[in-house]
């Protein structure tokens, strides 16, 4: 433990607790408000939000030491109750636990996606896809543009063409499954009661629950009609010297051995996270354009 850390910590070794946070306390600037706190408590300390104990790491040091010195310990994320509700969307990366699953799957991810589409045909699928961009922007010369729309646009369509190899032909397919990573987005961000109370997560008072296994439900029709339209394009993009990730995961699991832990399961979850971590982490949609 470093000094800072150190001599903010109680000899108990527990964070020093943060009386006055409770859920009624907080502010809508998060990470302002825990700043100002940690000034009050020191770096490291501890609050309730609900019946949940948080702690709060708030400088480079205490933040290495957990995040870097003893990863392992703290690998696994904590799922949101949308997410605990229906246990299939939890087959990603994203939440399954530290162990074999997770490492398997992340080994594959750098492989396949990261490197397995060849770097002239990613380059010019960006080529493509920023040249779109730039069509949209001119033939709406001297109207008001949102750009959050056209960002989230682009990303997705690159992510889309990466995973399945571009979706239907249809456009009315994509509008629509777009309309499905929107909700499963919304669904996610949404204030959930049982995020603080997880005792009542079985209750699923909101029915943010109930409302994600039905966008899920919409995603397998998808995922089922995009796994028959990548695998009879698969060929034709192997020979213009990329190949999309969904080829390569189907690969994976033809090649599969018995003790192999991944499932067509796992690629589904895997595939919903990067389209939303791709979109919506780094182009997240501003209070102002919702
Ligand atoms: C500005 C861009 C981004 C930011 C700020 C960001 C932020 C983060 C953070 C903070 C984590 C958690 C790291 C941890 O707990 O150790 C994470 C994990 C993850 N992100 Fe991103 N991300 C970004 C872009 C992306 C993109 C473009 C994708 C997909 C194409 C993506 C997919 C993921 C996935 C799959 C994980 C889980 C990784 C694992 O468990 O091994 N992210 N991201």
């Amino acid at each position: 433990m470093d000094e800072e850390t150190r001599q903010a910590t109680p000899a108990s070794g527990t964070p020093r607790p943060a009386a006055p946070c409770s859920l009624l306390s907080l502010e809508p600037d998060v990470h302002r408000y825990f700043a100002r706190l940690a000034r009050a408590y020191g770096p490291l300390f501890s609050l309730r939000l609900g019946t949940r104990l948080c702690v709060v790491l708030s400088s480079p040091a205490a933040v290495r030491e957990a995040l870097k010195d003893h990863d392992v310990i703290f690998a696994n994320r904590d799922p949101p109750a949308a997410i605990t509700a229906f246990p299939r969307a939890q087959h990603g990366l994203h939440w399954s636990p530290h162990g074999i699953v997770w490492r398997t799957l992340r080994k594959v991810t750098v492989r396949e996606f990261i490197s397995g589409g060849g770097n002239e045909a990613l380059r010019s699928l960006l080529r493509r896809e920023v040249r779109r961009a730039i069509a949209r922007l001119r033939a709406r010369e001297g109207e008001p543009v949102e750009v959050w729309e056209l960002v989230f646009t682009t990303a997705y369509n690159v992510l889309t063409s990466m995973l399945w190899g571009g979706l239907s032909e249809d456009g009315d397919v994509s509008v629509e499954f777009r309309a499905v990573v929107e909700g499963v987005i919304e669904l996610l961000q949404a204030p959930n009661v049982s995020d603080f109370f997880p005792a009542l997560v079985t209750l699923d008072l909101q029915g943010v629950g109930r409302r994600m296994k039905r966008m899920w439900d919409r995603y397998d029709v998808y995922w089922e009609k995009f796994v028959e339209e990548g695998g009879r394009r698969g060929e034709e993009d192997e020979r213009k010297g990329g190949k999309a990730f969904l080829q390569g995961m189907v690969e994976v699991l033809e090649r599969r051995e018995q003790n192999d832990p991944l499932t067509m399961d796992h690629f589904k979850a895997l595939f919903m996270e990067l389209i939303v971590g791709g979109t919506d982490t780094p182009f997240p949609r501003s209070p102002r354009s919702s």
